[in-house]
This record gives C-alpha cells, structure tokens and sequence, in this order.
C-alpha cells in the first residue's frame, strides 16, 4: 500500500521544463552548438552542471571549471528572468486538487526537485504549505538518476521507500525512483518514460483511485 507521495516539480507541477529548456538552447546558441527539444530530454531532471556537462559534450567543447561556472549563472539568470512572471494559476490543472486528496486520504505528500530555485518557484505558485517534506537541489550531494533525493524525502516523511510513489516526468527522474525501490508514475510520452510503472500524459490522469490500487 502506498503511504506517500513524492513529487518531482519541473514538468510535473508546472511547466517550468519548457523554461529550463528555453535557457539551455539560448545558451547552446551562443555557443554555436545545435540543441533540439529532443535533446533536451536528457537534461530534464539532472543538476544545472551536468546538463551544462551534456551540452557540451554535444559540441565537443571543452571548458575551464571557471568558464563553466560561469555559463551555467548566465543560463540560470535567464531561466530565472522567465519564471519570475509565473502566477499561481500556471499550476497545471487539477494537480492542486490531487494532492488535496491525496492528503485528506491520509497519504503523506513530498517535494523532490533537482532544482536550486524551486523554493522560488512554490512562493510563485503559493504552495509551499502542502507539502508533508521539500528536498530540493541544494539539500542533495548526487543528481538524478542517483536515487539520493528520493531516499531522503522518504526519510523526511519516515516511511519505507518501498510505501512511496513518484511522478516524475524526466528519463533520469523515473530511473532515480526505481533505482530508490519506489513506484513510479512517468509523466510525458511512453516512448521517453518505458521504464515507468505506469504513464500518463498528465499529472491528474493519474488519479487518488488509481494511488490506492497500487498493492
Ligand atoms: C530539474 C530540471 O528539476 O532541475 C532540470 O528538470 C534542471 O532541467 C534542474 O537543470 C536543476 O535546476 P536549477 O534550477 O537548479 O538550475
Ligand atoms: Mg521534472
């Protein structure tokens, strides 16, 4: 039986991804290396230094640790630029009133975001408060797929990882969920999220009914 609820933010709360996306390929363009939404994929759920990493990789370009630390700023400024206009009412719909049940069912509920800013982006949506546990980028040593941020929301909330089940819409996410012994929710196209217990085109689809038939 599934006692808690872990949710990944980028992607699957909001659509923050496409912002994360947005700043990469700006930067990607700056230094001439062609950078396609399908190629994004890989950087969706991993830290801001990896994703930079893969970029990159992509370009064959080899960088100082110094010049690096200084692209990924410059991308986290624009990123941060983009989302400073979010309102409350870009929480995708129904996802508010999923984890209202899913809390009055008495199944505790998490946030676990690879994400340095998604402090800023709750204060955005106003929903810091219905959250049992937040783990977010700054509280963890490794990236998703590493399982680290997963079992460390499961510690918070003091259930078993086995009890937890995470929705995650980034390749690197479903494999850290699996990789900490949960269940996992892909959130996206069956094609990118295969590894998956099950996915959804969106967050709601998957229901409190269908949390509760899990065994
Ligand atoms: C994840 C996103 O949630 O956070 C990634 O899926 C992003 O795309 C990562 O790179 C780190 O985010 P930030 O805000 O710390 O640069
Ligand atoms: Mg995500």
């Amino acid at each position: 039986m599934i006692q808690a609820v872990i949710f990944d933010l980028d992607g699957v709360l909001v659509d923050t991804a496409h912002y994360h996306f947005l700043a990469w390929q700006r930067l990607a363009k700056e230094l001439g290396i062609h950078f396609t939404e399908q190629e994004n994929e890989q950087l969706k759920g991993v830290s801001r230094m990896r994703s930079l990493e893969i970029i990159l990789e992509m370009g064959n370009l080899q960088l100082s640790l110094d010049e690096m630390n200084k692209l990924a700023e410059k991308k986290n400024k624009w990123f941060v630029q983009y989302i400073n206009k979010i309102k409350p009412d870009e929480i995708f719909p129904g996802v508010k009133e999923l984890i209202q049940r899913i809390r009055e069912s008495k199944i505790k509920v998490a946030l676990a975001s690879s994400s340095k800013n998604a402090n800023t982006v709750l204060d955005l949506l106003h929903i810091k408060n219905i959250f049992d546990a937040l783990v977010d980028g700054t509280m963890i040593t490794h990236t998703k797929p590493d399982p680290e941020i997963f079992l460390l929301a499961a510690k918070k909330l003091n259930v078993l990882p086995s009890q937890c089940l995470v929705y995650e819409d980034a390749e690197a996410g479903v494999d850290a969920a699996l990789a900490a012994g949960m269940k996992c929710v892909g959130v996206g196209s069956p094609n990118t999220l295969r590894s998956a217990h099950f996915v959804v085109a969106a967050t709601p689809e998957f229901t409190l009914e269908k949390i509760k038939s899990i065994v």
